[in-house]
């Protein structure tokens, strides 16, 4: 049966193209959706890509993702370094999940090197843009097969 991914976008992804390209790209989040749908298809797996700016929204996606979908790709935005509501949703089900950032948090402010998504995530892609959201597919492929 063909398995499925939920990719969480959190806040001022949607501005995606217009923020700060030289740091996050030129692509849209709906150029991303595109190329992502059709790199999960190639694998036989589907995608049900979301955004939204406000954390308890995440925090219920994680929680019905437990019966509705086999693994998680995240790029929380900015939740990523303060959130402990949503490393602790991710933590309670037990559905992998991959992180993923645009940008190489590690090579910006001391304040995004660290990531309460991290300690909940199987693993990190960070840095290499919206390639990142397809090696994350490839990451989910290996982890459920
Ligand atoms: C980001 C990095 C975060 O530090 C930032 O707050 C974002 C985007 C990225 O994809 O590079 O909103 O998660």
């Amino acid at each position: 049966m063909t398995k499925s991914i939920l990719v969480i976008n959190g806040p001022n992804l949607n501005l995606l193209g217009t923020r700060e390209p030289e740091i996050y790209g030129a692509e849209t989040l709906d150029d991303i959706k595109d190329k992502m749908s059709a790199k999960a298809s190639s694998l036989d797996l589907t995608i049900d890509f979301r955004q939204s700016n406000t954390e308890g929204e995440i925090v219920n996606w994680i929680q019905e993702a437990r019966d509705a979908h086999d693994a998680i790709v995240i790029n929380a935005g900015a939740l990523t370094h303060t959130s402990v509501a949503i490393m602790d949703a991710l933590l309670a089900v037990d559905t992998p999940c991959v992180e993923v950032h645009l940008s190489n948090i590690f090579k910006r402010e001391e304040f995004r090197h660290h990531s309460f998504i991290s300690p909940a995530a199987v693993g990190m892609i960070t840095g290499f843009g919206s390639v990142g959201y397809l090696m994350a597919v490839d990451a989910v492929s290996d982890i459920l097969s």
